[in-house]
């Protein structure tokens, strides 16, 4: 049986460095097997985290949308940009609300435990992001996911995708979709 990926970014930016990674990365997943759900974060409704707001009004439908989209995925795909050294506040405040009870009360953690993650990052700076991967990593091992080893930081993104200088290089471009390859073949390994 194909395995089932969930693939985001943690950008809201439309020219997004870390929307083009991922594509690549989604691609080596699908021709490895995998079935692909490519989804834009922005694109939830999701209040900063507030437990006032939880407490008195229940989950946003924009965070049960997000629950419901990881539940019936095996595994997650996660381009991560780098903000000030960690990774963005998007993508930590989508996190937040994941890991809330869901209506009924079973925690949103049952929904990433035991399941398979990937990370990779791309920056205009010399590292690619690859602080964002170590602070992304801690938090979705906190929540009880198999982070894979496997991973790409691309530097100097902006110069990378910039298609009168030839586009990505096919040994880049590669390394992304091996990534995506890896999480597939692990997410399947899982599913068993
Ligand atoms: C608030 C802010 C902080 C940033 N901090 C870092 C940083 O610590 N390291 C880094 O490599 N790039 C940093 N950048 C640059 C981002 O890597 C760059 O904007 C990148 O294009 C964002 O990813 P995206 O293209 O996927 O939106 C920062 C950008 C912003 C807006």
């Amino acid at each position: 049986m194909s395995a089932t990926i969930l693939a985001f970014s943690g950008s809201s930016r439309s020219a997004s460095l870390n929307g083009k990674l991922l594509q690549y990365a989604v691609a080596g997943a699908r021709e490895a097997g995998a079935s692909v759900t490519v989804v834009r974060l922005a694109d939830y409704e999701l209040p900063i985290y507030d437990g006032d707001l939880e407490e008195r009004d229940g989950l946003p439908a924009g965070a049960r949308a997000f629950q419901d989209a990881v539940a019936h995925h095996d595994a997650l795909l996660i381009a991560s940009p780098e903000h000030n050294g960690g990774y963005t506040a998007l993508l930590k405040n989508a996190l937040d609300w994941l890991s809330r009870p869901m209506p009924g009360g079973r925690s949103g953690l049952d929904l990433v435990t035991g399941k398979a993650a990937a990370v990779i990052s791309a920056s205009p700076g010399i590292l690619g992001g690859v602080r964002s991967q170590t602070a992304l990593r801690i938090v979705l091992e906190k929540v009880g996911m198999i982070v894979i080893p496997q991973s790409l930081a691309l530097g100097q993104a902006h110069l990378q995708f910039d298609e009168a200088q030839g586009g990505l290089k096919p040994s880049v471009a590669g390394a992304a979709q091996s990534v995506g390859a890896a999480l597939a073949n692990v997410a399947t390994r899982l599913a068993v």
